[in-house]
């Protein structure tokens, strides 16, 4: 298969972040894979990394200063703009996120963004402090859902010695991203994609309620890349604390019952069904009117249990339907089964006792259990 990268021209925009350094191995790594890399830097970014540094590694000049001090009037950042299929911010700084949120152009690389119309993602890179500032969450709700890809910060020991959330994601991470931008495939156009996704929420009483782990990032993901390869989606998701992704209608709900309505709602004409939800298996029976009382003695929840989706949707056999395992032990064994007897056409199977898989994470480790018998590990 050819790489996706592979004489791709990619615009590399680095920023002022202690980070900076790292973009060298972006460079790098987009070279080994046949890329054409021009990289911008801010001035503040000429601070940390020489531009000569990136001139070498990419096998062309750099570009810094909107008003060249030769007095020659350009337009770079036009023609730059004109170039860029493909466009990375690696690190990027609370300035440069506040610009692109907020269309300012006073440099050569927020200036080149503006007039720029090719997919972009960006790496964050900042203290947890600056990270976490409501301006800064603001500003990068506002780009994903202008359809900028925010390829998430880790937490971890910080450049400054402080501990928390902030640190430039991993390398390979972010050239996988920039790949899957490159990725030319339009294979699902004119296709209708439903993906579930999330936890549901089962009320107890009015401040309490039953749920589960699931973050929903498995499902936005797979609903991110089915848009970006040309379907129509929709993304019914219990609650989470993530970004409607670009372009992909999203239904909010909260209960298993009224996941299963918008399920059936939006299930006719659909091409695929990939249910990622972790759905509730049980709910109380009865939602108490008013908040339960704390007393002395124990307290007995009685859980009946909620209609299986899945099944439901199976009997009405879309084209395609797909559905995921979550287990914590003989895993396999039971995705097997679930597999047959739901009739799916594949089962994704995720144990979530291994180290990066599961919940919560941005990584997964699965194996893809294909009706036919085939079975194929995700590391
Ligand atoms: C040593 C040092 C490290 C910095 N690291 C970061 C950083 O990691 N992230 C960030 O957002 N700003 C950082 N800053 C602040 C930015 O450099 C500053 O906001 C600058 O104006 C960003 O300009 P630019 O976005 O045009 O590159 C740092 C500043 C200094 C002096």
């Amino acid at each position: 298969m050819v790489d996706s990268l592979a004489e791709r021209r990619i615009l590399l925009g680095v920023t002022g972040s202690i980070a900076a350094y790292k973009a060298v191995e972006v460079v790098r790594a987009l070279k080994q894979r046949g890329a054409d890399v021009i990289v911008v830097m801010t001035p503040a970014a000429t601070h940390f990394v020489g531009p000569m540094t990136f001139s070498a590694l990419s096998g062309r000049s750099v570009a810094v200063e909107q008003f060249p001090a030769d007095g020659q009037a350009g337009e770079e950042h036009l023609d730059l703009a004109r170039w860029a299929e493909i466009v990375a911010i690696v690190p990027a700084t609370a300035d440069i996120i506040g610009k692109m949120a907020n269309g300012l152009a006073d440099d050569l690389l927020s200036t080149f963004l503006l007039a720029c119309e090719a997919p972009c993602c960006l790496a964050p890179a900042m203290n947890f402090r600056m990270l976490r500032h409501p301006a800064v969450q603001a500003n990068l709700v506002r780009l994903v859902e202008r359809g900028c890809r925010v390829i998430e910060p880790e937490y971890g020991r910080l450049a400054d010695g402080e501990v928390g959330e902030g640190r430039l994601a991993d390398l390979d991470r972010i050239v996988q991203v920039i790949a899957d931008l490159a990725d030319r495939r339009h294979d699902l156009d004119g296709r209708r994609v439903l993906v579930t996704a999330g936890p549901t929420v089962e009320p107890i009483d009015p401040v309490r309620f039953i749920s589960n782990r699931s973050s929903g990032k498995m499902g936005y993901a797979i609903a991110e890349v089915a848009r970006r390869r040309g379907a129509e989606v929709t993304l019914i998701s219990g609650p989470t604390h993530l970004p409607a992704p670009a372009g992909v209608t999203l239904v909010r709900v909260r209960t298993a019952e009224e996941m299963r309505q918008r399920v059936w709602e939006h299930l006719p004409g659909q091409d695929a069904v990939i249910m990622a939800a972790a759905v509730a298996d049980y709910r109380p029976q009865q939602a108490a009117v008013q908040k339960i009382k704390k007393r002395e003695a124990a307290l007995t929840l009685d859980l009946e249990r909620t209609t299986d989706i899945l099944s439901e949707v199976a009997a009405r056999r879309p084209p395609v339907l797909v559905g995921f395992a979550v287990e914590t032990h003989d895993g396999l064994a039971y995705a097997r089964k679930k597999l047959v007897e739901k009739h799916l056409d594949m089962v994704v199977y995720n144990d979530v006792t291994v180290e990066g898989a599961g919940f919560e994470v941005d990584t997964n480790i699965v194996t893809l259990i294909h009706r036919d018998g085939r079975e194929e590990d995700l590391p």
